[in-house]
């Protein structure tokens, strides 16, 4: 077993994920970028030599077994594991194809699943800690969002499992549920829906989209010591959008006339 920290981010090479991995970098850890872009997360690791690229696919269990015997065999350990890998669409619920139900369901819940249930031997060893990410829309419900929606929340509710019955081996498992944040999984959503970004800005009393490197930054307390009597909980970075009501739309328009 090797004597640095070692974290795995699913869906490292780009995003939310791949600020994820520079942090981890940045604090001296082992990095095993896992992904199915594998050439992204290759020329990472051109650039960082702490950086292992994974070619896998999260929703597949072949995949995600030997993904689990490469970490074994390298690191022999996982201190922070962070499921970030995620796939989204916007569907009305009639237009709601069951195959992209369960492409969506497949990636975002089976994944975090499949993931975690491999990597936990590896977690025991060093009581890792766990970070899931879902979203706002699985704690909001909004429009065009049944199946993205509903995985994430699922996610939400799979972490406090995994926290309920993993921290007797001091394991600890959290959620985080970014708000909208400008990658390339946004642009195409933005894309398909352009009055997306005016009706959530609408929403949001910080009145700005989020950046990567601030979920990120969350993701790594999640998984450092200073968090370390924090589990089974989500937390939402999303400049206040869970918590705002009516109101936001009426007041900018009084102070701004
Ligand atoms: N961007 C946002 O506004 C936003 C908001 C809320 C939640 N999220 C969540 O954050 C996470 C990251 O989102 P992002 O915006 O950085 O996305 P992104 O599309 O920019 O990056 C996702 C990464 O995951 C990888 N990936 C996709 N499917 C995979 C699979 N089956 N197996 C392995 N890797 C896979 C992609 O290759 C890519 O590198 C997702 O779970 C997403 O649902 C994003």
């Amino acid at each position: 077993m090797v004597t640095k920290k070692v974290a795995v981010v699913t869906g490292g090479a780009r995003g939310i994920g791949l600020a994820a991995v520079e942090i981890f970098l940045a604090k001296g850890y082992d990095v095993a970028v896992v992904d199915m872009s594998y050439t992204v997360a290759n020329e990472l690791a051109e650039t960082y030599s702490s950086v292992l690229p994974i070619e896998c696919d999260v929703s597949n269990p072949d995949d995600v077994s030997a993904m689990a015997a490469v970490i074994e065999r390298q690191y022999g350990r996982v201190d922070a594991l962070v499921n970030n890998a995620g796939i989204a669409a916007l569907h009305p619920i009639e237009e709601t194809g069951f195959d992209s139900w369960k492409k969506i369901m497949s990636v975002n819940l089976d994944g975090t699943f499949l993931v975690t249930q491999a990597l936990t031997p590896l977690m025991k060893k060093v009581s890792g800690a766990i970070v899931n990410v879902a979203s706002i829309a699985g704690l909001r419900a909004s429009t065009l969002r049944t199946a993205y929606g509903t995985s994430k929340a699922a996610v939400i509710h799979l972490t406090k499992q995994q926290a309920m019955e993993l921290g007797e081996h001091g394991i600890r498992a959290n959620c985080v549920a970014p708000g909208p944040v400008e990658t390339e999984l946004l642009a195409k959503l933005v894309e398909a829906a352009p009055e997306m970004k005016a009706s959530y800005l609408e929403t949001i009393p910080l009145n700005r989209f989020g950046q990567e490197k601030e979920i990120a930054e969350v993701i790594a307390f999640l998984c450092s010591p200073e968090g370390g009597y924090v589990t089974g909980q989500t937390i939402a970075v999303d400049g206040g959008f869970q918590s705002a009501g009516v109101g936001l739309t009426a007041l900018r328009s009084t102070n701004n006339p």
